[in-house]
């Protein structure tokens, strides 16, 4: 399957799960802008059966590479990410994948049974990268257990396989300069930022700036009723150029770090 139809896939689902997504898209487009995506990110288990390798496979099918690994110890995560090596306008994937021998044995369980109910049909294709939640209903009363030990496997358990977040890449942008510009313009359409380590991540010196929507609120159906919690979210991102002259590729584990957490529980 072509890369770019995954992409199409994942964007229809994700601004589904994200209206507000699609909002800030169509402000920028209605500034005349192109939005290309700098990265795509995606979360997951290091369940063997569920790891990074395994939805790796649609993104290397379609000719993508393996560029970094990285380790975000106070998250327990690691990444890696993928890039397209002729296909320029092609997203990054980034994909993270939750430590589990770090968390309790009961969060454990609760993981592995997830698992468990996957089909082999899509355990074994190359579908799982937007399956969504193939686990079943979530509880709510499982979903804040989960919080407490870790926001990230709270938000894996009710949504599953599906883009976190997709990326604005600001390089790409005409008339926005700076992180702060894009900033300023999304305030002044009311979306609300990410400020938890500062509205901008990362600084031009570490080449890449990064900044993010707090993720909607969204009514999600759990065993018990319905209950609002928050989905996905925006991000946007500033390369600058390394010292061969060439925009810095990388990610930066303690920006990423901070942005993990724009999906943490909030009350609207
Ligand atoms: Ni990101």
């Amino acid at each position: 399957m072509e890369a770019s139809f995954i992409f199409e896939k994942l964007w229809n689902d994700y601004i589904v799960q994200n209206p507000e997504a699609k909002r800030v898209f169509d402000c920028f487009v209605s500034e005349g802008e192109t939005v290309v995506n700098d990265h795509i990110a995606f979360r997951t288990f290091d369940d063997p059966r569920i790891s990074i390798d395994v939805l790796t496979r649609p993104f290397l099918l379609s000719g993508y590479v393996q560029r970094g690994y990285y380790i975000f110890e106070d998250k327990h995560l690691t990444a890696k990410h993928f890039e397209h090596p002729t296909d320029n306008k092609a997203p990054r994937v980034f994909i993270s994948q939750l430590m589990l021998q770090h968390f309790s044995p009961e969060l454990q369980k609760i993981a592995r049974q997830c698992v468990d109910n996957i089909a082999d049909s899509l355990l074994f294709g190359n579908d799982l990268i937007y399956a969504g939640n193939v686990w079943g209903t979530p509880s709510f009363g499982v979903y804040e257990k989960l919080r407490n030990e870790s926001e990230y496997a709270a938000w894996l358990y009710v949504y599953g396989f599906c883009a976190n977040h997709f990326t604005v890449s600001i390089n790409h942008l005409k008339s926005f300069k700076s992180i702060q510009q894009v900033n300023q313009f999304l305030k002044d359409k009311g979306f609300l930022l990410n400020d938890s380590g500062g509205e901008v991540k990362g600084t031009p010196a570490e080449l890449l700036e990064q900044s993010s929507t707090r993720a909607g609120i969204l009514p999600v159906k759990f065993s018990e009723g319905i209950f609002e919690i928050p989905s996905c979210y925006y991000e946007f991102a500033l390369r600058w150029p390394d010292t061969n002259g060439e925009l810095y590729s990388g990610f930066i584990a303690k920006s990423a770090d901070k942005i993990f957490e724009s999906t943490d529980f909030y009350k609207k």
